[in-house]
């Protein structure tokens, strides 16, 4: 896998690119819809293409778990599988270590997890998380990573940053050993601290595997967790000025358009976040001037488009007065509608920015678009 840079910017931190794959190419800065399970809720993979979706993501731990590894491999690989023809990039299982507390213990070697599903223990470690990515044929594999809350203090974060740095490099260490072409991002820890978030940043820079390979790209984890939204642009900042410039970065579970935009501003190329997916099953949605909740009573009798500068299938056919009695009754298609506009919505907010980016006017634009937008509903 190799990013490009394609128009070197005058404009300083921002940049778009093409994260050239053996699935395909990706434009970027770009949004990877999240299919935690090998599904994005509601949506088949024509409907994602349709959306313009380039790139997915998977969750290497749920899938480990169920179906596992037999039935992966039989079906040929997890892109298969889904029936998805691009690339797909893999999360570790590192969020389930905060997210599945009260059920995991963590270890030099690696973590203990009792499953959810039938609650029988299961152990995984950095070089499982590779191999398993490997077996599977995922594109781009995330490094396993040990991440903790902000509230735990310094010294538990400095504690998992270090143990986070000792797995990356076993990681590097373990893809040398497996055949085949799957990238490998590691992952910036750091908490709340901007010297750890470069500190880290600095250090998987320079780490090399035992052949002296180095990491396809960077992660940067342990944000969307309880900060403000000030602050992660700090954090973020600072965790990518050590980081170099020929590899992609991509800011992991975040956040609102906002978010997206000021992290694009410093230099973002990939994001994820279950934010456009499942705020739609709540029928939340996205437009241009902000939120829209369709439940609200106004929306019964108002036979406009979710958002009139739109183009996706919802927007082309139904109407909110329509969306808002499939709300009402609780009909299925509610949800698989309301997921097509905001999945649009964040995918074409991400080739806006990219034509910003190229035409040179993205600074005016980010601005004008931070004022005019309040998604956040704040
Ligand atoms: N998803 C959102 N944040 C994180 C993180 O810090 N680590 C991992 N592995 N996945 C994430
Ligand atoms: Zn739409």
């Amino acid at each position: 896998m190799k990013w490009i840079e394609s128009h070197p910017q005058t404009e300083g931190k921002p940049r778009t690119g093409s994260l050239h794959t053996e699935a395909g190419i990706v434009e970027t800065p770009n949004f990877m819809p999240v299919g935690t399970r090998g599904s994005v809720r509601g949506l088949s993979s024509d409907v994602l293409s349709r959306a313009g979706t380039e790139i997915l993501l998977v969750n290497l731990f749920h899938l480990w778990l169920r179906p596992g590894e037999r039935i992966l491999k039989g079906a040929g690989g997890i892109r298969p599988f889904m029936g998805w023809k691009g690339p797909v990039l893999s999360d570790s299982g590192g969020f389930q270590i905060l997210s599945l507390k009260e059920r995991r213990k963590v270890s030099e070697e690696g973590v203990h997890f009792q499953s959810p599903y039938d609650g029988s223990s299961v152990f995984l470690s950095p070089e499982e998380v590779v191999r398993f990515s490997e077996e599977i044929g995922v594109t781009i594999a995330m490094v396993l990573d040990h991440l903790v809350s902000p509230e735990e203090g310094t010294g538990k974060n400095r504690e998992a940053l270090e143990r986070t740095l000792r797995w990356a490099k076993r990681s590097l260490d373990a893809r040398e050993s497996v055949e085949g072409e799957m990238a490998l991002f590691g992952i910036v820890q750091g908490g709340l601290d901007p010297e750890l978030r470069q500190f880290c940043a600095r250090e998987l820079s320079g780490m090399t595997g035992l052949s002296g390979t180095i990491f396809d790209g960077y992660g940067i984890g342990g944000l969307g967790i309880g900060e403000t939204p000030e602050e992660r642009v700090s954090l973020v900042a600072a965790a990518i000025e050590p980081l170099p410039r020929n590899k992609p970065r991509y800011l992991m579970g975040v956040g609102y358009p906002e978010d997206l935009i000021q992290a694009v501003g410093e230099g973002v190329d990939l994001f994820d976040c279950v934010l456009p997916t499942r705020n739609a099953r709540n029928g939340m949605l996205f437009t241009r001037s902000g939120r829209l909740i369709i439940r609200n009573a106004k929306y019964g009798e108002d036979f406009g488009p979710i958002d009139e500068t739109c183009s996706c299938q919802t927007c082309q056919s139904y109407s909110r007065a329509y969306l808002h009695h499939l709300f009402r009754t609780g009909e299925m298609l509610g949800p698989v509608l309301n997921t097509i506009h905001n999945v649009t919505f964040y995918l074409s907010l991400m080739k806006e920015m990219r034509e910003q980016l190229v035409m040179g006017t993205f600074s005016r634009w980010k601005n004008h678009m931070l004022t005019h937008m309040n998604s956040r509903g704040n």
